[in-house]
């Protein structure tokens, strides 16, 4: 039985729904009103039932605010102090939801259902004032062990789940510099990005931050192309622009999608600057082998998600329909590296 297979079986066995049902309850949250999705099209298809979303507002409470440890989820986001940010790139929305991905707009659909399910462990770790929140607990970072597993489908996917929170605001960066894909997903362009901050120290996080139609969500583009785009990523000045992006935006949640891990160092080099990783996995591709090394590689970072991607849904026939997406937390992590 591979890695992938006992996941299967150990989220069958495991109360998916009660942890994060458990989590929402120390956040005090309750149920959530419906937020106009349907129940999936198969059992198979998410790991657990939904539960409440963690960023419903909570009720008014005396005292002075919570500290800023990680994006605080009702105050909306500080004004940017450059004009540049002021450039806004529209995505189009109808384009996305046809080509199979989350939008904000909450439409009725399994893959918009399964991200539901994945972002909410995920913020429970992010937001300020949670009981589960961890330290940089805002910055995420998706990766897989090898290319095409899904990393931008992913982080894209997760963006517009997470936008589509009232209360949640997002930045989400293609740090990707030797295949980005973030911005042609989206179906944008963006002249400069996260490689031309990290190369030019005069250049300000806002020079390069675009906001978008989608009211909750900003984007950092990768930029143009650099020779040395690996050693960029694992420079000092990396942790640093980070670190600035992180403390400048600590109200929101910023993903970043980046370079396979196997593939090249980027990945490990970033995994030191980040509270969260998404590690994709995808479902009877990668062997055990690879992933075990990917995930020693990013060891720095304590909370790592792994998110089963590309499993095939069986159907009644016997015969495999669509893409399915599920998530198992650091605590499966843990286990298997016992
Ligand atoms: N769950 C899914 N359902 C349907 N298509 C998917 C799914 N996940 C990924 N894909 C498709 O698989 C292809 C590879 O995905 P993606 O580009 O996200 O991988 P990646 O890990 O970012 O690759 P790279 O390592 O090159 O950056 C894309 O065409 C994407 O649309
Ligand atoms: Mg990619």
């Amino acid at each position: 039985m591979d890695l992938i297979e006992k996941a299967v079986k150990k989220s069958e066995r495991s109360s998916k729904a009660s942890l994060i049902e458990r989590a929402a309850k120390k956040l005090g949250t309750g149920p959530a009103p419906d937020d106009g999705v349907s129940e999936p099209e198969s059992a198979e298809a998410v790991a657990a039932p939904p539960a409440p979303d963690v960023a419903e507002p909570a009720a008014p409470q005396p005292g002075p605010p919570p500290p800023a440890a990680g994006p605080a989820p009702t105050a909306p986001p500080a004004p940017d102090r450059h004009g540049p940010a002021s450039r806004r790139v529209d995505i189009d929305l109808d384009r996305l939801f046809t080509s199979g991905m989350v939008t904000p707009r909450g439409e009725r659909t399994r893959i918009a259902e399964e991200y539901r399910v994945i972002k909410r462990p995920l913020l429970l770790k992010a937001v300020a004032g949670s009981q589960e929140a961890v330290d940089k607990g805002n910055l995420i970072m998706v990766s897989s062990s090898i290319p095409g597993e899904g990393k931008t489908f992913t982080a894209v996917n997760l963006a517009m789940s997470m936008a589509k929170e009232r209360d949640v605001y997002v930045l989400l960066v293609d740090a990707d510099l030797s295949r980005p894909a973030v911005f042609p997903t989206l179906g944008i362009e963006a002249d400069m990005g996260f490689s031309d901050l990290l190369e030019d120290a005069s250049l300000d996080v806002a020079d390069v931050l675009l906001r978008t139609n989608v009211e909750n969500l900003s984007l950092i583009a990768a930029g143009r192309p650099h020779p040395m785009g690996t050693e960029l990523l694992a420079s000092e000045r990396a942790g640093h622009v980070i670190g600035e992006i992180a403390h400048r935006y600590a109200n929101r949640v910023i993903i970043l999608d980046t370079a396979p891990v196997l593939a090249s160092s980027e990945g490990g080099a970033l995994s030191r600057f980040v509270g969260q990783v998404v590690f994709v996995v995808e479902a009877e591709k990668t062997n055990e082998a690879a992933v075990k090394g990917a995930l020693d590689v990013l060891g720095s970072c304590k909370h790592i998600g792994l998110v089963l991607n590309k499993a095939r849904t069986r159907l009644a026939s016997g015969l495999y329909g669509g893409y399915y997406t599920a998530y198992y937390d650091e605590s499966y992590y843990a286990n298997r590296r016992r």
